[in-house]
């Protein structure tokens, strides 16, 4: 499509009445709307409770008012919804879907493009996309797209089963996972960095670089969702998809263009290029962490088996950190660390590449100033760039002392950057899916957490809880890192 051409669709989201829908679908949908990115567009609420269209647009606009920064033509907006009660499991509900889905579509002149959005609980997955396909809802002149939310799958087997079922009714092109890092602002930055700086991608490799840390840590806990994050825990939840994304996208090798083709098959030989383990190894090289009751800015925070729908006795982890070794050219030797954590002291997530030693140091350095060169890729909640050097001390010493070199995304853009769902919509649109994690890069990513995922459901962890909620997280965090004679560097940073 040409880059003027603004894309035009029928978007039914399955889960209209969701918690996901309304703090992020409906204000990026309006966000696009307000500029003018999209105006032929119009989107079918599917739920399972009983609404007028009118009710429904009541919610789309209490939800653009209250997450989408704005209240103008907020009228007009909510004309383009329109609401479908709807029962997963009746054919009968997905023909009189289908009847509203065509009038739609001549009523707004969509061209038969349809996107068909899972925000719902995944168990239904794999039925509303076979169904959607029986019924003939896929039957249409234009595209046909499905974008479905995480979680894909549970493990590896589970993951193929779903995705199997999915291709019942849609090609793999047509399939648009989503994993929302993959549309921040600076995750999408990592690529530039990297690979339009002539100061960065010769000394890419393990020749300068000594180590990689991924950190992304939140200060939230489980919250409402004790009774999904008991299944899955923080391996499952962040770091089979959000880390292991960003770590693919800092260790594949340049792309011969920016295609998605390209860049996705980089990645895959990235994610091909783990090493694996052997299940009683796991401990070498992952630790997790389960939050125990603690402060955060001043107030008493329960622990995590304390949280509504928790089991008291859990074995879920609220932490992970883990040393992944890429074993290949580029990468040998260098340990991609990664932690994530709920109930942390802070709400951040960074990248930082630690450079290797000068071979000789030349002068004397204190405790307070001995620092190898950093460039902090810094994700949210600031957004920016900063490459710590060492220069000299003022005054009559030959000491030297870090310097920051600092930009922020601010400072670059002057405009707050979108959001992430409202460039991942764009981009299905658009049919533009780099973006979005391909079947290949899914199937990877979980057989690799599947190893640690078996090492830790078989051998109960007799620590947790082994850190308190508004800390940093489990000492044996630290610990992996210092076995190998470094430390991780402090989100401040
Ligand atoms: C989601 C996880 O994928 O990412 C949540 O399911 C987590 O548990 C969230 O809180 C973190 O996203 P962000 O954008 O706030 O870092």
């Amino acid at each position: 499509m040409s880059e003027n051409k603004k894309p035009t669709a029928l978007i039914i989201i399955f889960g209209a009445t969701g918690d996901l829908a309304k703090r992020k679908l409906f204000p990026s949908i309006y966000r696009l709307f307000r500029k003018d990115k999209i105006d032929k567009f119009a989107v079918i609420g599917v739920a399972r409770r009983s609404l007028t269209n009118e009710q429904f647009q009541e919610n789309v606009k209490e939800s653009v008012l209250t997450f989408g920064n704005g209240e103008e033509d907020v009228e007009e907006f909510i004309s383009h919804f329109h609401y479908h009660s709807h029962d997963v499991s009746s054919s009968e509900s997905y023909s009189q879907l289908k009847v509203l889905a065509e009038s739609i579509d001549n009523q707004y002149s969509l061209e038969g493009n349809r996107i068909f959005y899972l925000a719902m609980a995944p168990e239904f997955f794999g039925t509303i996309a076979e169904q959607v396909k029986a019924q003939g809802l896929t039957d249409t002149a234009g595209y046909k797209r499905l974008v479905i939310e995480k979680p894909f799958g549970h493990s590896f087997e589970t993951a193929q089963q779903l995705n199997e079922q999915l291709r019942t009714a849609f090609r793999e092109d047509e399939i648009y996972r989503i994993d929302h890092y993959l549309g921040k602002e600076m995750v999408q930055n990592i690529e530039v960095i990297r690979f339009s700086n002539a100061l960065f991608e010769p000394l890419w490799n393990n020749r300068y670089i000594s180590n990689i840390q991924v950190t992304s840590s939140e200060v939230l806990g489980v919250e409402e969702r004790g009774r999904y994050y008991e299944t899955s825990g923080a391996l499952r939840d962040m770091v089979q998809n959000h880390l292991m994304q960003m770590v693919a996208l800092l260790a594949m090798e340049p792309p011969i263009s920016l295609t998605t083709e390209e860049i996705r098959s980089e990645k895959v030989r990235a994610l091909r290029s783990l090493r694996p383990m052997a299940v009683n190894d796991v401990d070498n090289y992952f630790v997790r962490g389960q939050y125990g009751a603690g402060q955060l800015n001043g107030e008493d925070v329960p622990g995590y088996r304390e949280e509504h729908n928790v089991d008291p006795e859990s074995n879920t982890e609220t932490f992970v950190a883990g040393k992944l070794m890429i074993d290949n050219f580029r990468w040998a030797g260098v340990p991609f660390y990664i932690r994530t954590g709920k109930r942390m002291d802070k709400k951040s997530t960074q990248i930082v590449v630690q450079f290797k030693d000068i071979p000789m140091n030349l002068y004397y350095r204190t405790e307070e100033n001995l620092t190898p060169n950093l460039l902090v890729i810094h994700i949210q909640p600031e957004e920016g760039i900063t490459l710590q050097l060492n220069a000299k001390k003022a005054g009559t010493t030959a000491n030297t002392t870090p310097v920051k070199l600092a930009v922020s995304n601010e400072g670059i853009d002057k405009m707050n950057t979108p959001e992430a769902y409202e460039k991942l919509i764009f981009d299905s649109m658009r049919g533009d899916a780099t973006n979005f994690t391909h079947w290949d890069e899914v199937a990877l990513s979980w057989k690799f957490t599947d190893i640690i995922s078996e090492a830790w459901e078989t051998k109960k962890e007799p620590s947790f809880p082994n850190y308190p909620a508004g800390s940093a997280g489990p000492k044996a965090a630290d610990d992996l890192l210092a076995q190998d004679g470094h430390k991780w560097w402090s989100t401040d940073i």
